[in-house]
């Protein structure tokens, strides 16, 4: 394969390829299908099955839909292409990687670090709560789970909650510990197609539903995709419109996994040839494909069995509404929660394993550790971190008012500094650094080498230049409260 002349220093260019050539022999993903698989695994998640339905169903439905696509093709294609460029070209992770793209930027590689650093400190809890419910359908507990107090109860019980994401974590360790091609390549690639299928026969399976409640109404599953699906402009105002439209952008960060460095080590363990700007195309139909059909499943069941009140239950969709649904259902209940959770548990765990993998490769890098080695630290130190985040509903309570007026607890805490605050924060530098300091064609190169297409080259400049530096900023203030939002 050719490399293409540009005006940018041959030199350095040539001493990144031979960087990559003796980095691909380490470790790296066998082609373009095992890198999609695991970086849709990364980004299929617990934020699309239970953070976007609750979205869409407080902002509107489909006009949550249709802005939240609008911005994914837009923002998610421009974030994402940044990203998996920036670990291809430079075959580093985040810290090396933003360093070696300016020796003065290597701070951003530091604070791109810290994000999975953080969030893996209670991805695993998150994990082990999914976990549990997976064994209580599993030995036909399905009943319990549908009441008010099942979920507080497991969440404050510390022995429960801490199993559960022990168990979780060294689940996610295990995959690591086995490397990029026979640890995350095989398990995404097992594990997402199932999921597919899985979600896919849940959607379908939620569209024949029927239900008559006390009054004698009765609704159906088709109504309640009506209702998913029909943008609802009641009240529409523009500060609501703005605050839909943030609410969206910032679960397209958190969906689709970027600006944290995880897309940038995935992109790291790319071949030459595979072809970038497809791949995005790829990860980003699948992301949102993904997204949508869990609001497909979910929000019609709620809406049969509870109505349009039950819509409204917000972050307790998944645990508390969900299992009341199933219980509705009596004994096909039980196997259709089943499969639902071990669904959700197969997404957070290819989540959870991508966040580990990203903070494994970076101190691989910097302390020069051999993988199972740094595996093993991190695992007892995030082991540790996860108890103490597990016990953060019971014997370490705290409530911690944030300063965009919600209540935390220790999980919410990490949660609310690593996504709200740091990835716009992480995003508005990178687009500045990428845009206006060594220019997007830096990127476009990357996407273009062996003489590949970017037909929206066009579209990624000017987003990364103009649109993504202002609105980062715009959804910083937001998200600190700053802008009394
Ligand atoms: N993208 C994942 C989701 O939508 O659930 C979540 C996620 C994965 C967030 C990895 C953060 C992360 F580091």
């Amino acid at each position: 394969m050719t490399e293409r002349k540009t005006p940018l220093d041959t030199e350095r260019r040539e001493q990144e390829n031979a960087h990559n050539k003796h980095r691909k022999k380490e470790s790296g993903f066998t082609g373009q299908i095992g890198f999609v698989m695991a970086a849709a695994g990364s980004a299929v998640g617990v934020g699309n099955l239970w953070r976007f339905p609750y979205l869409a169903a407080k902002d509107g439905g489909g006009l949550f839909i249709v802005i939240y696509l609008i911005l994914a093709l837009t923002f998610g294609f421009t974030l994402l292409t940044s990203d998996i460029a920036v670990g291809r070209r430079t075959g580093k992770n985040s810290i090396n990687a933003y360093a070696a793209m300016n020796p003065k930027w290597k701070f951003l590689g530091i604070i791109t670090f810290l994000v999975p650093a953080i969030i893996m400190t209670y991805y695993a809890v998150i994990g082990g709560w999914i976990s549990r419910y997976v064994v209580v359908y599993l030995i036909g507990d399905g009943s319990a789970a549908a009441s008010d107090s099942y979920f507080t109860g497991f969440i404050t019980d510390p022995l429960q909650a801490v199993m559960f994401a022990v168990i979780f974590m060294l689940i996610t360790a295990f995959v690591v510990f086995n490397g990029v091609e026979k640890g995350i390549e095989k398990c995404s690639s097992i594990l997402m197609p199932v999921m597919l299928v899985m979600i896919v026969a849940i959607a379908i399976f939620a569209l024949t539903l029927k239900s008559t409640d006390a009054e004698g109404v009765t609704r159906t599953g088709l109504q309640g995709l009506a209702v998913y699906l029909t943008p609802n402009l009641e009240g529409i105002t523009f500060g609501r419109l703005m605050q839909i439209l943030l609410d969206a952008m910032s679960q397209i960060f958190f969906s689709l996994s970027v600006s944290m460095g995880i897309m940038i080590t995935y992109g790291s363990y790319i071949k030459k040839d595979v072809n970038i700007n497809t791949s995005v195309h790829q990860i980003e139909f699948f992301d949102s494909g993904v997204a949508l059909l869990a609001g497909m499943m979910i929000i019609p069941s709620i809406f049969v069995f509870e109505g349009i009140e039950g819509m409204k239950a917000g972050p307790s969709l998944m645990f508390v509404s969900l299992p009341k649904v199933f219980d509705s259902m009596h004994v096909l209940g039980r196997v259709v929660g089943l499969a639902f959770f071990l669904m959700a548990a197969f997404a957070a765990l290819t989540s959870c394993v991508s966040v580990l993998e990203t903070i494994t490769a970076n101190c691989m890098e910097i302390f020069h550790l051999e993988r199972k080695k740094a595996t093993i630290i991190l695992t007892v130190f995030y082991t540790a971190a996860s108890v103490v985040v597990a016990l953060g509903y019971s014997l370490f309570y705290i409530e911690l008012p944030l300063p965009n007026g919600s209540v935390a607890q220790i999980l919410d805490l990490m949660d609310y500094i690593s996504n709200s605050f740091m990835m716009p924060f992480i995003s508005f530098l990178s687009s500045i650094l990428i845009g206006w300091v060594i220019g997007p064609d830096w990127i476009v190169e990357e996407v273009e080498y062996g003489g590949k297409k970017f037909g929206l080259k066009g579209l990624y400049r000017f987003m990364i230049r103009y649109i993504v530096p202002v609105m980062m900023f715009i959804l910083f203030l937001e998200s600190t409260g700053l802008l009394g939002g």
